[in-house]
């Protein structure tokens, strides 16, 4: 089969393998020759490895140093008679290849990460691959929905992207068209808000570390991070200030709870903030696409620009696991978003929000290199990938690789 990339408003609805080896590859590449990252966490659960931050933080734990081994968990789709099934899935399958022959265990297990499954299969993968401990859980769900497993009741959280108490103008660029979007975004209500907070706040990432206390299967000096975004005035009124920001807040609150809770193992929990950046989660978000076309603009003149693989070889090799300890802000949260939130990047950026509109963001933004970077997670836009050549998905499994 040949594949296309087929797009559909902001989401990818096609993927290709042999784009996404190439993805992994590179970042294999980069904290191969990056400085090396130095920390005893050998064994590592990622709760969300299959793209974007997860997945970088995997890599440059298996790759750039500590060579970790790892068990991932993701939910994402294999190739099937109804697609070329999700990027993810690829990025899983390839990770497991590359990490594997270089000697490191990677477990992929594939299923919703809130089920209490997937929590058992886990902890069995810990038992059979990891001498029943972990040292270090990252904790990067992105997801609009979480189902609700303590009632027989089928019922589902979802969460949405709204400002809080006022509406916000916006746009949004569609991917497929190449079109800006005006958009009109409404206040959320009070229920839509609570959900939020259920799906991407902290209450499932502290689940997981209960489970994984009860089980036993926390290391004597065992630490848990999460990501989260912060932003700056421009982005408030649709994040900090909006549902999805509630639920970091949420998020890093729990972070205090945790580490109080590790503290018994020697170990810590800390919430993560880094910067914006284009993966599948992000480009959904409304109203937040003329601040990212902004952004990647002031920080690829100013050189500062970082992908999802050199945050995560600073935030291992400059915060977390630094030589002087881990840097925190003054409220305990760990920051790789520094470059972004440099006071002229954000004087620049503002400038050029200003002016951008529906005829000049491609020559004001960084519109070619955001359309580039969201072709590449799904897979294309590579050049050394021969795009016109068969694709044969026999190769891949279809299914789930706990073994
Ligand atoms: P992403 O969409 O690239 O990755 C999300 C991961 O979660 C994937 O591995 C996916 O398979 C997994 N996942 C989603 N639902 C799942 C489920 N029910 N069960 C198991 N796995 C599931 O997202 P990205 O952008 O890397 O986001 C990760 C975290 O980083 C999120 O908390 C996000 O808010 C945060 N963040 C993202 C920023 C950005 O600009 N992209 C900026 C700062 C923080």
């Amino acid at each position: 089969m040949i594949i296309e990339p087929t797009i559909q408003g902001v989401v990818a609805r096609s993927a290709h393998p042999y784009g996404c080896e190439q993805s992994v590859l590179q970042q294999i590449d980069y904290v191969k020759k990056a400085s090396p990252i130095k920390t005893d966490a050998k064994r590592v659960l990622i709760l969300g490895a299959s793209s974007g931050f997860g997945l970088a933080a995997r890599i440059a734990l298996a790759f750039g140093g500590p060579q970790a081994d790892t068990i991932g968990v993701s939910f994402e789709r294999g190739p099937s008679e109804k697609g070329t099934g999700s990027a993810g899935w690829y990025n899983n399958h390839y990770f497991k290849q590359h990490a594997e022959s270089e000697g490191r265990i990677a477990i992929n297990i594939t299923g919703d990460a809130f089920s209490p499954d997937v929590r058992l299969q886990v902890i069995e993968a810990i038992e059979t691959y990891f001498e029943g401990e972990v040292d270090l859980i990252i904790y990067s769900l992105a997801t609009g929905v979480r189902p609700d497993y303590s009632s027989d009741d089928p019922k589902q959280w979802r969460s949405v992207i709204k400002p809080i108490g006022q509406s916000v103008e916006g746009a949004i660029v569609s991917l497929e068209t190449d079109e800006w979007q005006p958009q009109t975004l409404e206040p959320a209500s009070e229920q839509e808000a609570a959900d939020t907070i259920k799906v991407m706040g902290g209450e499932d990432w502290e689940s997981w570390i209960d489970t994984l206390i009860n089980a036993e299967s926390i290391a004597q000096g065992c630490q848990t991070i999460a990501f989260s975004y912060v932003g700056s005035e421009l982005t408030h009124p649709i994040y900090l200030d909006g549902t999805l920001g509630q639920a970091k807040i949420d998020l890093h609150q729990t972070s205090h709870a945790l580490n109080l809770k590790l503290a018994n193992f020697d170990g810590h929990a800390y919430a993560t903030v880094c910067k914006a950046l284009v993966t599948k989660a992000s480009v959904f978000i409304p109203a937040f696409t003329p601040y990212i076309l902004a952004l990647y603009k002031v920080m690829k003149k100013k050189g500062t620009h970082e992908g999802c693989i050199e945050q995560m070889h600073r935030l291992f090799t400059e915060q977390l696991f630094s030589p002087t300890g881990t840097h925190v802000d003054g409220e305990r949260l760990v920051r790789i978003d520094d470059r972004e939130l440099d006071p002229q990047v954000q004087k620049e950026v503002a400038a050029l929000i200003e002016q951008m509109n529906a005829d000049n963001f491609q020559q004001l933004g960084d519109y070619s290199g955001y359309k580039q970077e969201f072709l590449q997670l799904n897979g294309f836009g590579f050049p050394h990938v021969d795009y016109g050549q068969d694709v044969d998905f026999a190769q891949f499994s279809t299914e789930s690789e706990v073994a």
